[in-house]
């Protein structure tokens, strides 16, 4: 069994060729249990990238990215961050969902391993090198250690302004800038009394990535 999307990726590398082979992407077994293939959507020339970790039970029916209630909290979090979703290309470091089936019924999110995430690796950087935004958004740790290497932490990081490693060999110019922040499914589950602050955190990170773009 492959553990690689590479030998699935097409000579055309634009957005809607990725998007064609991705569909029978076999690079990793999570493709036998996941309904579909859910690639990026969004604008092909966004200025901003959203990365998230995989699809959820949600995206995996529908096919698209963050129409789940993560999306939804993403989508209340960029309008109060003063980011225009129509200028947002987003997208997820791992293209299938994982899942248990929990009494047989619900499915139940769980983790990709880290095989499985640098299985997924080249679409993601595919689809940088295609959209070519000003700044990538990792949304989670699962994202932010897909490009920004496995002993990167998001607590200690997030909201700065930073750069993809040198050793991703990726082919873009300009360089995009890349912040880090936590996932939105952390802050719809989040309980606390706390969560008010922690939206408000998510919103500043989304802030400090829109400063300093051209057009937004
Ligand atoms: N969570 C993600 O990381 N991505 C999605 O597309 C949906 C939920």
């Amino acid at each position: 069994m492959a553990t690689s999307a590479a030998p699935y990726l097409p000579d055309d590398r634009s957005l809607d060729s990725l998007a064609a082979a991705a569909s029978s992407c076999h690079g990793c077994s999570l493709y036998k249990d996941a309904s579909q293939t859910v690639f990026g959507h969004g604008r092909p020339d966004a200025p901003i990238m959203l990365v998230g970790e995989q699809p959820g039970d949600r995206e995996d029916v529908e096919g698209l990215p963050f129409v789940g209630p993560a999306g939804r909290l993403l989508a209340r979090a960029l309008d109060d961050a003063g980011i225009d979703p129509e200028l947002t290309y987003q997208t997820n470091a791992v293209k299938h969902f994982k899942f248990t089936r929990k009494q047989g019924k619900r499915r139940i999110h769980q983790k990709p391993s880290r095989t499985e995430v640098v299985a997924c690796q080249p679409w993601l950087l595919c689809e940088i090198e295609a959209v070519r935004p000003e700044v990538i958004v990792c949304l989670g740790a699962t994202a932010a250690q897909s490009l920004l290497g496995t002993a990167f932490r998001v607590t200690a990081h997030r909201g700065e302004v930073l750069h993809l490693p040198v050793d991703l060999d990726m082919h873009v110019e300009p360089e995009p800038r890349v912040v880090a922040t936590v996932h939105p499914s952390a802050i719809v589950r989040d309980r606390s009394e706390r969560r008010q602050e922690n939206y408000a955190s998510f919103v500043d990170d989304l802030r400090s990535a829109r400063s300093g773009l051209a057009a937004v």
